[in-house]
């Protein structure tokens, strides 16, 4: 017997939108609701796809550019998937005076990044700016994933980096 398939597409399609409902469908119609649901549908994919916008907007009932609005708006929210490792350079007061910005600005070298691009082209890296990490005495300071490394300056970001692939 030969079983109909179906292009991988629309697999991914019908998981993604299982997906958007099942966020949705704890949430009431209401655009009060507009950022928490925003948040879950993140949480649950990972970031936000037009789809999911666009079905947030319909089901509480806001326009789709509102909704759009408040995505890009703040920085918690992502439009495009994340990387493979999430990187935390820090920006508080005692990492600023000990140099942060070299730091970061090396890591973009080392990323091939520019400024104000969330996620390497490569899928490696996500860049957060972050403000104090707890660990002010060590400044400055970059945290890869779950690991911090203290005392960082424009030269240990290659090696450093290079142990996240
Ligand atoms: S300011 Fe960077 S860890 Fe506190």
């Amino acid at each position: 017997m030969r079983v109909k398939t179906e292009p991988e597409s629309v697999h991914i399609g019908s998981s993604l939108q299982k997906r958007i409902l099942k966020v949705l469908s704890g949430f009431e119609s209401n655009s009060a609701n507009l950022i928490p649901t925003l948040q879950a549908l993140q949480y649950t994919i990972g970031y936000l796809p037009k789809e999911a916008i666009v079905a947030a907007a319909e089901k509480l009932g806001v326009p789709v550019s509102h909704a759009y609005g408040v995505a890009t708006f703040y920085h918690q929210f992502r439009l495009k998937p994340a990387g493979r490792h999430q990187v935390y350079l820090c920006f508080g007061t005692a990492c600023h005076v000990k140099g942060a910005s070299s730091v970061f600005n090396a890591f973009l070298k080392v990323a091939g990044m520019s400024e104000g691009e969330a996620t390497s082209k490569d899928g490696r890296f996500t860049l957060n700016k972050v403000r104090c990490l707890g660990a002010c005495s060590m400044a400055p300071i970059v945290k890869i994933d779950s690991n911090i490394y203290g005392r960082m300056n424009p030269s240990d970001i290659r090696k450093v980096s290079s142990k996240y692939r």
